[in-house]
Order: structure tokens, then sequence, then C-alpha cells
């Protein structure tokens, strides 16, 4: 079943436990957690901490999307705070395999990120061990920039690498990701959808999450 992962970046964090509360409700299967450290990306958002907290508060599964450098660093730190997901980028990433493999020791999913300038034929030598790849369809740093076209393009070729070589990694897809492209991202083959504002600052969120699954 394909998933609409909600990105609490963009909510409201006077009211963070609310935010995430009401997407639950409305139907969101797994929440999203921008990691940030103004390094490997020009923004900061926030750490383990919070995500223990996020982890206190709901059920859903957590996505943990790492944008810092050496987080190989950080990973049981963030398995403790109650990731079910982590993922980490091709681009700063020395020992990728080594990193992908403590992830998965550690009994939850692994994911390589790509930038939209890395090219999928870069996977080729890891995809075999990832349990998804997300592919980044904005440059990461920040909420509520365009979707990149040409990740359209990226996500059917990926698509077909997984597919030709009998793999079962999913595809995530995270920037930009709205009512007016979802359906496009989903037939080009993605799994797993990220939307941040396109959730959050909507001034209905039940009927964006409703009319998201109705297309993907
Ligand atoms: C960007 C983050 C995204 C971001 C998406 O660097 O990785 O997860 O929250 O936000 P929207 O959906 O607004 O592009
Ligand atoms: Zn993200």
């Amino acid at each position: 079943m394909k998933k609409i992962l909600p990105s609490i970046l963009s909510a409201d964090f006077s009211k963070l436990g609310e935010e995430i509360k009401q997407v639950e409700s409305f139907g969101a299967d797994i929440i999203h957690c921008d990691i940030m450290d103004g390094s490997f990306v020009p923004n900061i958002s926030f750490g383990p901490k919070i995500v223990s907290w996020v982890n206190r508060i709901t059920d859903l599964p957590l996505d943990v999307h790492l944008m810092i450098n050496h987080p190989e660093k950080y990973i049981t730190e963030f398995h403790a705070a109650g990731a079910d997901m982590i993922s980490v980028h091709f681009e700063n990433n020395y020992h990728l395999d080594r990193v992908i493999h403590s992830i998965k020791d550690l009994g939850i999913k692994a994911g390589v990120v790509l930038n939209p300038a890395t090219p999928v034929f870069m996977l080729e030598d890891i995809l075999g061990i990832c349990d998804y790849v997300l592919l980044m369809s904005v440059n990461p740093g920040f909420g509520g920039q365009k979707f990149l076209d040409n990740s359209l393009r990226k996500i059917a070729e990926l698509k077909s690498m997984i597919t030709g070589r009998g793999f079962k990694t999913l595809i995530e897809v995270d920037g930009g990701v709205d009512l007016s492209n979802i359906k496009n991202i989903s037939q080009a083959g993605a799994d797993m959808f990220v939307c941040g504002s396109s959730i959050f600052n909507s001034p209905d969120r039940k009927e964006i999450i409703s009319k998201m699954r109705s297309l993907i």
C-alpha cells in the first residue's frame, strides 16, 4: 500500500503534539522527521530529543531523514529516540555500505537519499541492500519549495532499475509534493509521498489527505 508521510518541518511547533495527533486522525501513515544541521544543508531543525517526544505522542512509525554531516555518529541515538526508518544522503557518506548496514543491524529500515543533482545510476552498488530510496524533488533544506520536474524521470528510472533487478526497494519522494503533482509522482513509480507545506499549510488537512489518498 502506498503511504502518505506528513513532514513535521511545516507543522506549528508551538503545538506540535496536537498537529501530529491531528494528521494521524486524518489518515497519515508515517511521520517524516527532517533533521538538519546547518552544515550539510543551510538550515537547522531539531534533534533526537524532539524525535523521542514525537514518538511518545504518536503510534505511527517515524521516518527520520538525516540531512547532517557524519550521520553515522547519530544513528544509535535516533534509533533510541524511536526511529523506525532512517535515511542518509549519498552525497556526504564515504562509507555508505557500512552506514546502511549499521541501520539495518538495529532492526529498522534503511534508506539512501539522492539530491536532485545526483543521478540514480549512482545507486548501482547499494540498491540491493536498501529498504527504500528517498529521491529529493527539491534541494534539501527548506519546506515549501517547488517540485523539480526532472524528478519524474528519475523516479521512473529508479523504478525500472528496481524491478529489473527483482528488488523490493521502495521509492520515497520528498519536496514540493502536492495535489497537482501527486498522481504523476505515483504513476512514475513512487510508493511513499512526503508532504510538508501541502498538508500543514492547508486550511482543510483532512480533505487534502483524503484527496491525496485517492490520487495515489
Ligand atoms: C526538505 C525536507 C522536506 C520538506 C518538504 O529539505 O527534506 O521533507 O519538509 O516540505 P514540502 O513538502 O513543503 O516541500
Ligand atoms: Zn525530508
